[in-house]
């Protein structure tokens, strides 16, 4: 791993408005010394069709899976639809699991965060999510959690972040995700 962390982002939602871009852009600019996040739109992963795959990934899937090989870890940035996670997200960590030996997010270090309108902030969209890693065996970040609740209220019409407190405990996320990263380097985890 270079000094510098090269993290991929990528937000389960395809709507330009959405909130959980939005946040992504702000982890973007909010990021850490030694921290870049690129980000991969989903807008260009089909759904999974194992028959499809079985004749080479489409050049959006290679791309995708690519460009989290490539990464020192990922954040995925996960609304909630009726209490889990979201097919668009479901299906971009599917393409990601595959092959299973060989598999882009094997071993990959992953950080969770995710925001809604609602009061519990993607929470069960997140936990779910979770769950997907134990397969994956991919190292997720457990703590610092970043829920961002009632979002709409904390981004302008831009779809900037406004909210100052939202703002500080995504500093704080992002640096806890990049001692994380360089923790799961240094076992000899990562790939
Ligand atoms: C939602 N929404 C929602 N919110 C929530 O907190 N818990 C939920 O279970 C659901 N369920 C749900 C289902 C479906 C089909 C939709 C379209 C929406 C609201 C959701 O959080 C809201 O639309 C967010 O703005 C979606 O994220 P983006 O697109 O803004 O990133």
């Amino acid at each position: 791993m270079a000094d510098r962390l090269n993290i991929l982002g990528f937000a389960g939602s395809l709507r330009q408005g959405s909130l959980n871009r939005a946040l992504l852009r702000a982890a973007q600019a909010l990021a850490p010394e030694g921290m870049a996040i690129a980000v991969f739109d989903l807008r260009a992963v089909p759904l999974y069709d194992g028959d499809v795959e079985a004749e080479g990934d489409p050049e959006g899937v290679a791309a995708f899976k690519r460009a989290i090989a490539e990464a020192d870890g990922v954040i995925m940035v996960t609304p909630e639809y009726n209490h889990g996670v979201p097919g668009v997200m479901k299906n971009a960590v599917d393409w990601a699991s595959r092959p299973p030996r060989g598999a882009p997010l094997d071993g990959k270090p992953v950080g969770l965060i995710g925001a809604s309108p609602g009061m519990t902030g993607s929470a069960r969209g997140q936990s779910q999510l979770r769950q997907a890693f134990e397969f994956t065996n991919s190292p997720c970040m457990a703590q610092p959690e970043l829920l961002v609740a009632r979002a709409h209220e904390k981004f302008d019409a831009e779809g900037r972040l406004t909210d100052e407190t939202t703002a500080k405990y995504l500093v704080r996320w992002l640096e806890a995700f990049a001692a994380f990263v360089r923790r799961q380097a240094a076992a000899g985890v990562a790939s």
